[in-house]
């Protein structure tokens, strides 16, 4: 059967200005084009496992405007589950203004009805959380619905991937249940300031980028999964394909090595379209780019 994968996290829209410069501060200047793209850390994680052939059941919360049904009426679409996706009155959908230049981004999130994902939710919702063979969260939900999640995944012996992003000090009792922790570069070296990570060496997934990916294997050696070259348009959401693609593979062969690769191959598509969830491939398509 089918891998089933559990999103808790974000939904955005994407406002998307592409300038071939970045403006300095207080600095006003005439940019190329503007476009809006569905995204949040969340939703393009659900979007992207689904493409891959997941089950994937998305909780998360969206604005009473129109972004928000657009939004919701995407996952339908994918063939993800949006019935755990509420739509909060009186509040906008999340907002990411994306300045892009140059393949480069720069972003503010504004958070608005991704708020309303709380522990009080999620314990609502929690059927999609129990039925599920893994779950994913990034840090565009509050703290405490990432701790009250892993905790109750934990309990169900439910595995659950951690992705960062973007960085927030993470608690204790998620490092110490979270069965994968993913960091880019910048992300570890800020875990690192605040706890030890010399311990949890085998949970850590380093996402370095055309770098590739580092990892540890289980007799303690450090290994890179190089990234496969791509004609980059767009990176904004490359971490996200690649959470997305990592566990479903992860679910699917149960090996972190070559779900590495796998999502790897599968990030290098998604930076050559324009949009966080532009260009995210199907199964085959990633099959293709890793013979
Ligand atoms: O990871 C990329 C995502 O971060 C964007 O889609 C944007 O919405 C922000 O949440
Ligand atoms: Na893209």
């Amino acid at each position: 059967r089918k891998p089933r994968v559990c999103v808790v996290g974000s939904i955005n829209m994407d406002m998307v200005t592409t300038t071939d410069k970045m403006p300095e501060q207080g600095e006003t200047i005439l940019g190329e084009s503007f476009t809006t793209h569905p995204g949040g850390k969340g939703a393009n994680q659900a979007i992207a496992a689904a493409r891959l052939g997941a089950d994937v059941v998305m909780v998360g919360a969206v604005g009473d405007d129109a972004f928000g049904n657009s939004l919701k009426a995407r996952f339908r679409n994918e063939g993800a589950n949006d019935e755990a996706i509420i739509t909060v009155p009186h509040e906008s959908t999340g907002v990411a203004t994306i300045i892009l230049s140059d393949g480069d981004n720069r972003i503010i999130v504004a958070p608005g009805a991704n708020k309303y994902v709380t522990p009080e939710m999620v314990k609502e919702k929690q059927n999609s959380i129990l039925s599920s063979d893994i779950v994913l969260m990034q840090f565009e939900v509050p703290m405490e619905t990432i701790e009250y999640t892993v905790e109750l995944a934990h309990k169900h012996d439910i595995p659950v991937v951690i992705n960062p992003a973007p960085f927030n000090e993470i608690p204790e009792n998620v490092v110490e249940k979270a069965t994968f922790i993913t960091p880019n570069e910048s992300e570890l070296s800020a875990m690192e300031q605040s706890i030890d990570t010399s311990s949890i060496k085998l949970k850590i997934i380093e996402t370095r980028g055309e770098q590739g990916v580092a990892f540890t294997l289980a007799e303690g050696k450090e290994k890179t999964i190089p990234s496969f070259k791509a004609k980059v348009k767009d990176t904004t959401g490359a971490g996200d394909t690649f959470n997305g693609a990592f566990v479903t593979e992860y679910v699917k062969e149960k090996d972190v090595e070559k779900a590495i690769r796998f999502a790897n191959a599968a990030a290098s598509l998604a930076v050559e379209k324009i949009g966080a969830q532009e260009g995210m491939p199907k199964r085959e398509d990633v099959v293709k780019r890793m013979r």
